[in-house]
């Protein structure tokens, strides 16, 4: 049976035509510039044949992208906040903008992290995410790097997702875009695969576990183990610590040693 009550409501999305029109044009102006970049090294620098060429094009897609990324965040910067395309249309655009240039121009660095571990925090420090001291890796990825605070000597697990941004559907039907600062203190460990989501806040040195999903607008005391989807309290990084037996040895966790050559010869 058709719900006609529904059906107009529930087609409203986040797209408008300010992506149709204005996104296209950004980015053939962006095509444009790397075209004749190439062109440009090619007259009169070094000339090139195909594949190098296709490099310098693709090198040049990527430096002009995160300029434009840069001026954008300068100049519009995105706000946290709960989002409708009927009520605030621009935010949402802006949100979308720069949604299209990360996943077309940078996808392989951008979707899933795929940049070289070295160069993560380069990268995302140029799309805006602030770090503290001692972070060397960040072996996860980051959707809104811009929208990223990491403090001294947070660990990020491999393949965890730092999203400050969620899409939800309102009780009206309406689609709604949630925009939130991602907030790790001093000394968090983010487990392997774990999802955070808009204006979650890691406590000091407390753990999210592997594969926990970490709800929008949590705060995560300090001192903490959190785990599970959603994630919940599952333990106390100190108390963990001191109630726990020793546990094996180093030693008894590496890998069994071949029987000695006279137990061989008795059997
Ligand atoms: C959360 C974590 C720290 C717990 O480790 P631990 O101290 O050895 O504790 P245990 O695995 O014995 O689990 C303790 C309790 O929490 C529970 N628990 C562990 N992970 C859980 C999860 N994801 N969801 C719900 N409960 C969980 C266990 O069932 C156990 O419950 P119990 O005491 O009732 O039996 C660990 O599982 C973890 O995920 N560490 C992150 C590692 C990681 O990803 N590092 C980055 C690598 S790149």
């Amino acid at each position: 049976m058709k719900n006609d009550a529904l059906a107009p409501q529930a087609g409203v999305r986040f797209m408008s035509w300010r992506d149709m029109i204005l996104t296209p044009l950004l980015e053939t102006a962006i095509l444009a510039c790397c075209a004749a970049g190439t062109w440009l090294v090619h007259r009169y620098l070094q000339p090139l044949d195909l594949f190098s060429g296709i490099l310098t094009a693709y090198a040049l897609l990527i430096t002009v992208t995160i300029a434009v990324l840069i001026v954008l965040r300068l100049a519009w910067p995105q706000k946290p906040g709960i989002y409708t395309e009927a009520r605030h249309p621009w935010r949402v655009y802006r949100f979308n903008l720069q949604g299209f240039l990360c996943c077309c121009n940078l996808g392989p660095f951008y979707l899933n992290g795929g940049a070289h571990l070295f160069l993560k925090k380069p990268f995302y420090r140029l799309l805006g995410a602030t770090f503290g001291r001692n972070i060397m890796m960040i072996a996860g990825s980051m959707e809104e790097p811009d929208l990223v605070h990491l403090e001294d000597n947070v660990l990020i697990g491999s393949e965890a997702v730092l999203s400050p941004h969620v899409m939800t559907i309102g009780p009206d039907l309406e689609s709604r875009l949630i925009l939130g600062k991602i907030r790790i203190k001093r000394g968090a460990l983010i487990g392997a695969r774990a999802m955070l989501l808009p204006s979650v806040t890691v406590g000091e040195n407390s753990i999210v576990s592997a594969m926990s999903l970490v709800s929008a607008f949590t705060v995560i005391p300090p001192n903490e183990i959190w785990g599970g989807v959603p994630a919940k309290k599952i333990g106390d990084v100190k108390r963990a610590e001191a109630a726990k037996p020793a546990g094996p040895s180093p030693s008894a966790l590496a890998e069994p040693q071949a029987a000695p050559r006279h137990q061989e010869t008795l059997a």
